[in-house]
């Protein structure tokens, strides 16, 4: 059994942490989560036997590892199955009458442990009517490594699924007391990658038709989210829709997009 390391609980070493998680993922740590970030950081300063120094130092070497720990502390995953049910509302009410006969492409922006991927293929399934399985697919990324390899294992607690329908309940299979998971026909209308919305590029080479980027805005500056909210612009096809959490903050500054409602944005349709 080792000893705990004695590691320093302020100075400039926190603030260049903090630095580096602001440059790296445009997660802005204010006052309220830089505590839990300190708290998981020195946890895994205990687990790598290493002072926060020696872990800036590996990040400033490009250490991937330690980069993804680092990144994972910055976040949090808290999500629900059919979160906000109003955005499933409006996708039955306004934005599935829209979609052309075709392929239609979903992407959960932040979908976190993916609950919020998962909900959109049940939910068009239920909806969108026969060939929906064949017909949707849903794109679920996310910052950390942990969240997506907890994703595509589909599995979720029984007592995190407060208010599903008894129709919704069908798309989970019990795998013991305590967790369902999702049943392999939802399960193959979902593909999960990590993907840092403040990355330069994305790998995308197919337009989006539904875009869900929820609860997440609101780690970033008003820079880099206007740079996220653009870059959606781009990878959106013509007439696209754009669902934000109903409080994120999107208004700092114009983007190309058009408001529909607070939290609901288009693309123009040519
Ligand atoms: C509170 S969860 C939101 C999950 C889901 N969208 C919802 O509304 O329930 C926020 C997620 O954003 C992810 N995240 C934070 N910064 C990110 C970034 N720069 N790129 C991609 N994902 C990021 C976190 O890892 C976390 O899983």
């Amino acid at each position: 059994m080792y000893e705990a390391l004695a590691l320093p609980e302020t100075g400039a070493v926190w603030e260049q942490l903090h630095d580096w998680v602001e440059r790296h993922s445009g997660i802005v740590l204010t006052a309220a989560r830089s505590e839990s970030f300190r708290i998981r950081v020195e946890a895994i300063c205990q687990n790598e036997r290493a002072t926060p120094q020696q872990m800036l130092q590996r990040l400033e070497r490009g250490d991937a590892r330690v980069a993804m720990m680092v990144a994972d502390a910055a976040t949090t995953n808290y999500t629900q199955l059919f979160r906000e049910r109003e955005a499933f509302q409006l996708l039955a009410e306004q934005i599935y009458p829209t979609l052309d006969p075709g392929p239609v492409r979903m992407w959960s922006a932040a979908t976190s442990t993916g609950e919020e991927a998962y909900s959109l293929a049940i939910h068009a399934a239920y909806n969108l009517g026969p060939g929906t399985f064949a017909r949707v697919k849903v794109l679920g990324t996310d910052l950390s490594a942990r969240h997506i390899e907890a994703a595509e294992t589909a599995l979720y607690e029984t007592g995190r699924m407060p208010d599903l329908t008894p129709a919704e309940r069908l798309a989970f299979e019990p795998v013991s007391e305590s967790h369902w998971r999702v049943r392999p026909a939802y399960r193959d209308m979902c593909t999960f990658r990590r993907l840092n919305l403040l990355a330069p590029h994305w790998p995308f080479t197919q337009a989006f038709h539904v875009i869900f980027c929820r609860n997440v805005l609101y780690y970033f500056d008003a820079t880099s989210r206007h740079r996220v909210l653009e870059a959606m612009y781009d990878v959106a096809a013509p007439g696209a829709w754009l669902i934000t959490s109903f409080t994120d903050p999107t208004t700092d500054s114009p983007t190309r997009w058009s408001t529909v409602q607070p939290g609901v944005f288009r693309r123009r349709p040519t």
